[in-house]
């Protein structure tokens, strides 16, 4: 795909609801399309669409080792709501160790250089093994989660990984993401009623405040340009 099939998917895909541009990718990509979830609220939602009208899409998620409790239990109780089985992929042992053992367990608070280490290790190798193979992948990003993610399209060639990102969700808002999780009674981290909204890893994630922007719990040692993983490129 070019920029220009891009383009035109965007156009095509501009006026379809959520549970048609899942369906529209899989029809495009058939098993080559994979739903990468961190089963944040998002995420939740599109596993929701994809177990009730698109079971076929397969899910993943990226288990760095340093998740919450909370995020373990959700994905069982997910697995069991819906009677899937969300695939897991881990870090490779001995780059872990290897990190560890030379820049010590909490490296990430040291400098951006330890930071952005840990999460290539534990987060962005892994992404590329579940990638492999794949000529697209779908997300839970939204524009308004953050300023690195304003610019984000639908549909979108992503360079670091050289295929195609779906992100069936970025347009919708706050409001419409909680009522939707309720009116459906959707499984969700119940972190997330303890003041937590976005959650990552648990030495990496904090509670806000009230007015705080969405992210602001998530490597809130860092400025808001730099808080990217290394999964999503900032646009
Ligand atoms: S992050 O890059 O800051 O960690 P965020 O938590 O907002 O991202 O999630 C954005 C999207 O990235 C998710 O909807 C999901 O598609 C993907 N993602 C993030 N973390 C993971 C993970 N641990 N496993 C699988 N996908 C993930
Ligand atoms: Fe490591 Fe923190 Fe990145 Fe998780 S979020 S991979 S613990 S630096």
């Amino acid at each position: 795909m070019n920029q220009q099939d891009i383009n035109n998917l965007n156009e095509k895909w501009k006026n379809l609801s959520t549970v048609e541009i899942l369906h529209q990718s899989y029809k495009i990509f058939n098993d080559n399309v994979a739903f990468s979830s961190s089963l944040g609220f998002e995420d939740q939602i599109l596993t929701h669409l994809i177990a009730k009208h698109n079971p076929k899409i397969s899910i993943f998620t990226l288990d760095t080792g340093r998740l919450f409790p909370e995020t373990y239990d959700l994905i069982d109780r997910t697995n069991a709501r819906y009677g899937m089985n969300i695939r897991i992929f881990f870090p490779d042992a001995k780059q872990v160790e290897d990190m560890v053992n030379i820049n010590g367990v909490n490296l990430f608070y040291e400098s951006i250089e330890n930071r952005k280490l840990c999460c290539g290790i534990r987060k962005s190798n892994p992404l590329n093994r579940a990638l492999t193979g794949l000529d697209a992948w779908i997300t839970g990003l939204r524009r308004s989660q953050s300023i690195t993610r304003v610019n984000m399209q639908v549909v979108e060639w992503d360079e670091m990984h050289q295929m195609v990102k779906i992100n069936p969700l970025i347009n919708w808002t706050e409001t419409e993401v909680q009522n939707f999780i309720k009116a459906n009674n959707i499984p969700y981290n119940t972190l997330h009623d303890k003041g937590l909204p976005s959650i990552g890893c648990q030495p990496c994630t904090r509670a806000i405040d009230v007015g705080e922007d969405l992210r602001a719990g998530r490597w809130w040692w860092e400025l808001p340009e730099q808080k990217e993983c290394g999964l999503h490129k900032a646009r």
